[in-house]
């Protein structure tokens, strides 16, 4: 069966971003985040390409996340951050998997797990220092260093990382950055004055890690960066981006000026042209909202999206060029060969490079070039 829609993953790009990124990352090295299925790339495959080209820690969101990726053989570092206040953490802790914790409940309910299984919770304690989304807040600080020092000196627990996330750090100058700067020095020096010393401070993502060097510490978590995605506007790292979305053309028709296309419709031909049908539609990541501004690479040339953009389906105005069914039509790749980019996409839907990567649907198969 040839598939009707791919993406193709160029591992190769995924192994040269991993160099680029270890190389700005500190002492503990680089942690691949590898959540949402690697950002919709596969997360296994990413994690073994980054692994051998410089990662030493894996990252993820979510528990199903950590336990998929040890049953995939991965026995690496391994950090997830997010989970139910009803987790009971036995499956996590028998795996050798590190937790985020922000509140004085997970760190008794991991300790209550570690007791359980004759296990030690390994934990990085995480800070909000001005995102005011995970982690504990300032004045929460001293309480779970206190209960963790507890839990440790009772030999259920082990403090290995102390971290933060940034807003943002696109603009090495910017106020919030310095704050969050700041104040993660601020929850180091808490830290220890309540008698932890993490050996693993993090707080860099990967456009943290490749141009503030005040934030790296020892390990940099890199999401976008690995995905070959520039993370500041602008500045090249000589990041490759590393997905091809494609698909072929299922048929061809030429159609007078005036004709509608699509739902409503509301839009209709300015001319005689060809229209080409491709099989990827909302269902499969192209945003509704980027129909007017959206193209794809046909034949050589950038055609425009006609009409609204289907559940399964888009139309393509390809004017007079000989398209024929089983070409294919690409939606976004490196911009090498004059194809979109993720980051174009972004912009004609309004929003980020990572939601139109992560946002390429199930059915859209995946195939791998290059070596892991
Ligand atoms: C907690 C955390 N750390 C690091 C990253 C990676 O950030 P970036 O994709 O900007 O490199 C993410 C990704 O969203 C994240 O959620």
């Amino acid at each position: 069966m040839t598939a009707m829609a791919e993406a193709v993953v160029d591992l190769d790009a995924i192994a040269h971003n991993a160099g680029v990124l270890a190389a700005a990352s500190g002492p503990a090295g680089m942690m691949a985040v590898v959540k949402a299925d690697g950002f919709g790339h596969g997360a296994a495959e990413v994690a073994r390409t980054a692994l051998r080209h410089g990662a030493t820690w894996l990252g993820v969101a979510s528990v199903p996340e950590a336990l998929a990726l040890r049953a995939q053989g991965f026995t690496e570092p391994l950090l997830l951050w997010l989970y139910p206040p009803t987790e009971t953490f036995d499956e996590v802790l028998r795996a050798g998997i590190d937790v985020s914790v922000g509140g004085v409940e997970a760190l008794e309910a991991l300790a209550d797990a570690a007791d359980r299984t004759g296990t030690v919770a390994t934990v990085h304690l995480k800070i909000d220092t001005g995102m005011s989304r995970g982690g504990a807040p300032v004045e929460e600080w001293m309480q779970l260093f206190t209960w963790a020092r507890k839990f440790e000196s009772a030999g259920l627990l082990r403090v290995r990382g102390l971290w933060s996330h940034l807003a943002g750090a696109e603009d090495p100058q910017s106020a919030h950055l310095r704050t969050q700067l700041h104040e993660f020095e601020v929850g180091r020096q808490t830290a220890l004055t309540a008698g932890i010393d993490p050996p693993i401070l993090h707080l860099a993502n990967s456009a943290a890690g490749l141009q503030v060097p005040e934030a790296r510490h020892d390990l940099l978590r890199a999401g976008i960066g690995l995905y070959g995605i520039e993370p500041v506007p602008g500045r090249s790292f000589g990041l490759r981006p590393a997905m091809t979305v494609r698909a072929q053309v299922l048929l061809t028709k030429r159609v007078p000026a005036g004709t509608g296309v699509s739902y409503g419709p509301d839009f209709f031909t300015d001319r005689e042209t060809t229209l080409a049908l491709v099989p990827l539609g909302f269902a499969d990541g192209v945003p509704r909202q980027a129909a007017g501004r959206a193209e794809f690479l046909v034949h050589g040339v950038r055609c425009p999206v006609a009409g609204r953009v289907s559940m399964d389906q888009v139309v393509l105005d390809v004017g007079d060029l000989p398209v024929r069914a089983g070409e294919y039509a690409v939606m976004f790749g490196p911009g090498d060969g004059g194809e979109p980019t993720a980051a174009e996409w972004a912009a004609w839907a309004g929003t980020n490079p990572n939601d139109i990567l992560t946002g390429i649907g199930a059915r859209v198969s995946r195939r791998y070039e290059g070596a892991p």
